[in-house]
């Protein structure tokens, strides 16, 4: 069992979270060094943790000073493949970084390649599967209480590349890493293509996987909703169904279950809430699989970068259908999207004014 040195980018509203989760474990991980431009913002993270890492606002320079054994990036999606770029030529080991893990498909394909051919292993933050609930979700298919898995469904309020990453992602978990053979998809509104996650206002499609299952998502303001509209945020719901039962759980905690051992009765169940759980819960346990995944092959991380691709190609697909009108199926060729997708989408997209 290794000890592995960390350098982190970013102090903001996640940044601290991945703080939390590195020092978790202290008997795996050494935080040696962390970097924001906004100098006030990194001197509160660390007081408020009372640690005294090395402190730096030049990325590449702290990499070059301190040489750790992971790089972790916690920033705006905008940044990405030049801090991933900076991981490569310092020779990290490790590497965790925020999603999306990229705004454009070129751009996610030279990350892949990137950490392929240098031998990083990397995780995204798709953490809400280590929710309480979504655990239940798991145990609850793993378990066959609801027979073979026929049908998925994820809806999120919030739009496709803030929450609908997520949510492909647990799609894919929900149905074992099985891969997507095709997808079909809707996208409308233009308003949210300028936001600092680029989406359209809305997204909906079908993916069919090569073991026949079948998974409908939809996210932004249409999306069904099962919240108050004080949780925006939190208003995201995987459901699994099966030949025997169902299952579903929620952000903030909430989980049910109609199975065929309740006899007859829907179960359903509250775990703490987000808040809570993703800094003393959620951020360690995802620290202390990529420890174990850095000591050992055989024990991939579940966040894994090329389920992250695999997810990122899934979302182009939905998008490139509804622009093209046709069904896109995977993996996208090389030469599957010349232009990029948003300047496309920029151009192509009427308005739509519903996002009041
Ligand atoms: N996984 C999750 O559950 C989850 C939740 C919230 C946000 N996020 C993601 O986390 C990322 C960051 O979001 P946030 O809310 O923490 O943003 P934030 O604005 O609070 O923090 C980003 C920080 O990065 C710093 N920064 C930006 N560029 C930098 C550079 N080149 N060098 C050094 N520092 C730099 C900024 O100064 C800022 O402090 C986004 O991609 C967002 O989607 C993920």
């Amino acid at each position: 069992m290794e000890r592995y040195r960390v350098a982190q980018v970013g102090c903001g509203n996640r940044g601290k979270v991945h703080l939390d989760g590195w020092l978790a474990h202290p008997e795996r991980f050494e935080l040696v060094a962390v970097c924001d431009l906004d100098e006030a913002k990194m001197r509160q993270a660390i007081e408020a943790r009372r640690i005294t890492p090395a402190l730096y606002t030049d990325a590449d320079r702290m990499l070059a000073e301190t040489r750790p054994d992971v790089f972790c990036f916690s920033t705006p999606p905008a940044i990405r493949l030049a801090l991933v770029e900076l991981a490569a030529r310092h020779g990290v080991k490790g590497l965790a970084f925020e999603k999306p893990m990229a705004t454009s498909l070129a751009e996610a394909r030279a990350i892949l390649a990137l950490c392929r051919a240098h031998g990083i292993k990397a995780v995204v933050s798709h953490q809400h599967k280590y929710l309480t609930s979504f655990q239940k979700l798991a145990e609850t298919v793993r378990g066959g209480d609801i027979g073979r898995v026929e049908r998925i469904e994820a809806t999120c309020q919030a739009w496709l590349a803030q929450l609908g990453t997520h949510f492909v992602d647990y799609v894919l978990w929900a149905n074992g890493g099985c891969r997507a053979r095709w997808v079909v998809g809707h996208v409308h509104g233009r308003e949210l293509l300028a936001d600092s996650h680029p989406s359209p206002n809305y997204t909906m499609g079908q993916i069919g996987f090569e073991n026949g299952v079948r998974a409908f998502v939809e996210f932004g303001k249409l999306s069904a909703s099962h919240m108050g509209k004080d949780r925006f945020w939190l208003d995201n719901r995987l459901t699994v169904y099966g030949t025997h039962g169902t299952v579903w759980c929620d952000t903030d905690g909430r989980w049910g279950r109609f199975t065929r051992r309740t006899d007859g009765d829907a179960v359903s169940g509250e775990g703490e809430p987000w808040r809570v759980q993703q800094s003393v819960r959620l951020q360690p346990l995802f620290a202390r699989d990529f420890a174990d995944w850095l000591d050992d092959e055989r024990r991939p991380h579940p966040c894994r970068l090329d389920l992250s691709y695999h997810g990122y190609e899934i979302m182009e697909g939905l998008c490139l259908s509804a622009l093209n009108h046709v069904r896109v199926d995977l993996p996208l060729p090389e030469n599957s999207t010349p232009e990029d997708l948003f300047d496309r989408l920029r151009r192509e997209l009427p308005d739509c004014h519903e996002l009041s």
